[in-house]
């Protein structure tokens, strides 16, 4: 696996890292032993980014990691982020944001208790907290940074305004935003700003949730995606055409369609770091092959033409979802 620096300068990474978001039931069952499986076979394979967040499963992806982690791996081994902010009650429903200092510092001890670790590599807030200035947001992880609890800062999901003024306080390491062949927005402005402040990017959603694949070609019943605008029947059957002209290309090339996909985000640059996001080990073997790919700037071309910016149908989150989104201001 090879490495790279999480921004400039910034700690060495993997060139890819691990989203652990699925095995808390996100997308539908996860089976824990298969993840945890799938975390050490990560693991074996040489990517040390792992991606969790105290609020997927409230708690249960932290658990799980520290269940993965237990078991011979050197703490110092991997670099583990974490998301916090999203508040939910007890039936799992997302009842808002609290990024207060105050639940910055309550929130990172629960999550050090839960991860059975002294420090996390870095700490993010999910999203913008309407009713709290990013400077307390980040000035809290800074003073966790200077006690040790913490090593690096990130954001997520962030616009250049709220990014550059948390610079400001304390160096961000990292952006954690979606990035993929679907979803193109970052490239306006996010993308430039965060170059030119040495910011990495660690990029989720890189296979759209699963549709730059063939196998959400048709969503089980139930499927929480199915709420999804891209998923929903109007746009769905507009993706899956934009799916089927990348497959071509896939097939031509004795790929998939979801390792082109990977592979695309893994050449937009060595500070983009694609998080793959999956719950088993089958997909993780697929997606770490991703990495051994080089696409030609013919491929590229023809990847371009398959699925052009802007040519998806339905935004990547609902309405309410869009509307939290400091990114999309
Ligand atoms: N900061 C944020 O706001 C934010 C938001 C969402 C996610 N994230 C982070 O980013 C990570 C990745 O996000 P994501 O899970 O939404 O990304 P994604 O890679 O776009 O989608 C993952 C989905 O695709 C499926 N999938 C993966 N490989 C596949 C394959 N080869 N064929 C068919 N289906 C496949 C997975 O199912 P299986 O698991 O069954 O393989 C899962 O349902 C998360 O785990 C989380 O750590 C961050």
């Amino acid at each position: 696996m090879e490495t790279t620096t999480l921004g400039r300068g910034g700690p060495v990474v993997s060139r890819a890292g691990l989203g652990l978001m699925g095995m808390s039931g996100i997308y539908g069952q996860a089976d824990d032993q298969e993840s945890i499986a799938t975390i050490r076979a990560a693991i074996d394979a040489g990517i040390t980014l792992l991606d969790t967040g105290d609020f997927y499963g409230m708690g249960h992806n932290e658990l799980l990691l520290r269940d993965a982690l237990r078991r011979g791996i050197a703490r110092d081994s991997v670099f583990i982020q974490v998301k916090f902010g999203g508040q939910r009650d007890p039936s799992g429903a997302f009842v808002g944001q609290d990024a207060s200092p105050a639940m910055v510092k309550s929130s990172l001890a629960y999550t050090l208790t839960r991860l059975g670790t002294d420090y996390v590599d870095l700490y993010q807030p999910a999203r913008l907290d309407p009713r709290v200035p990013i400077e307390d947001t980040v000035g809290a992880v800074a003073e966790m940074i200077a006690a040790g609890y913490v090593r690096y800062l990130g954001l997520s999901e962030m616009g250049v305004g709220t990014i550059r003024r948390a610079h400001a306080v304390h160096p961000v390491a990292a952006l954690q935003i979606e990035y993929s062949l679907m979803s193109r927005g970052i490239e306006r402005k996010i993308l430039p700003a965060v170059r030119e402040l040495g910011i990495g990017v660690t990029a989720y959603g890189i296979l759209s949730r699963g549709l730059l694949s063939s196998g959400t070609a048709r969503l089980a019943a139930g499927d929480p995606r199915a709420r999804f605008p891209r998923f929903r029947a109007e746009n769905h059957a507009r993706n899956l055409e934009l799916l089927a002209a990348l497959e071509a290309i896939a097939d031509a090339k004795e790929v998939t369609a979801a390792q082109l996909a990977i592979a695309w985000v893994a050449s937009r640059g060595d500070d983009i770091i694609p998080l793959i996001g999956t719950k088993r080990r089958d997909r993780l073997a697929e997606a770490l092959h991703a990495l051994d790919l080089t696409l030609s700037a013919d491929d590229l071309a023809a990847i371009e033409a398959a699925v052009p910016a802007d040519a998806v149908a339905g935004d990547r989150y609902e309405a309410a979802q869009v509307a939290m989104l400091d990114s999309e201001r």
